[in-house]
């Protein structure tokens, strides 16, 4: 194999991932190809039988929710929906913030991931997931043969809240449209939702991310027809504080990677 070989640079990744989370040695005698397509379908529950959470109630009229709505429904492309958000004066974070932090990647890709809010590094360059957490988050989707160019990458709120405070459940609430309106407008095939606050925003489901990292869930989005499948992971700073979890988020690594594969 040629070292640019586009086989040869995944199984690097994937090599060079393992060693960093402390694999240093082989304890199986034959070696193990986990992305081999061979592998059996991971079983889907049947349709139906997946909880698809009902969509936000609609919120009273004028509320700020309703209002962020509004804007939002109105934005015909991506561009004019980060516009829109620029222009939003609604959400008190912006007031702290340096930057919008909208998107990085490709909107075409047909698969988003979704993280929560901007950190100090995300705030200044106004790009997703740059500093620690989304350096790790880049090797890891390396080691499955993903970078940038294969994945849109937001979060559910786009600006940093202030000191990494977690976003209370109004900022969330105000900057939910927007995140819907961004995927009916970019239409991706499949989420990825990074950590406990995504999953609880899109899922709505109040079961904790350890009960539901690794396995899909069809989600309803609002202004979409059908429900879209996502995956919740750890979200990589949980990683990066909590090296046990890197076992899990591996394997829904594979997880994501045999369904990209069988789509
Ligand atoms: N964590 C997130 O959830 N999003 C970022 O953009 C950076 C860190």
């Amino acid at each position: 194999m040629m070292r640019d070989d586009p086989a040869m640079i995944q199984a690097l990744s994937a090599l060079r991932l393992q060693l960093e989370w402390g694999a240093d040695e082989a304890l199986g005698e034959q070696p193990l190809n986990r992305l081999a397509p061979a592998a059996p379908p991971i079983p889907m529950p049947p349709a139906g039988a997946v909880a698809v959470p009902a969509p936000d109630p609609v919120p009273a009229r004028g509320s700020a929710p309703s209002r962020a709505a509004a804007l939002a429904a109105a934005a015909a492309t991506p561009e004019a929906l980060r516009a829109a958000l620029a222009g939003f004066e609604e959400c008190a974070l912006r007031a702290t913030a340096t930057n919008l932090v909208f998107a990085d990647g490709n909107p075409q890709a047909g698969l988003m991931l979704i993280g929560e809010a901007p950190g100090a590094e995300e705030d200044r360059e106004g790009r997703p997931f740059v500093g620690r957490s989304g350096q790790l988050l880049d090797r890891m989707l390396a080691s499955i043969g993903l970078d940038r160019s294969g994945f849109l990458i937001t979060n559910l709120i786009p600006w940093r809240p202030p000191g990494n405070r977690n976003p209370t459940d109004a900022e969330v609430a105000l900057c939910l449209p927007f995140l819907f309106r961004h995927i009916v407008l970019t239409r991706p095939r499949h989420l990825v939702l990074l950590g406990a606050l995504a999953t609880k925003a899109i899922t709505g489901s109040s079961r904790g991310i350890r009960q539901m990292r690794g396995r899909w869930v069809d989600v309803a989005i609002p202004g979409l027809d059908h429900p879209l499948p996502a995956l919740p992971m750890f979200h990589p700073a949980y990683l990066l504080r909590t090296p046990g979890a890197k076992r899990d988020a591996w394997a829904d690594l594979i997880t994501l990677r045999r369904r990209l594969d069988a789509a």
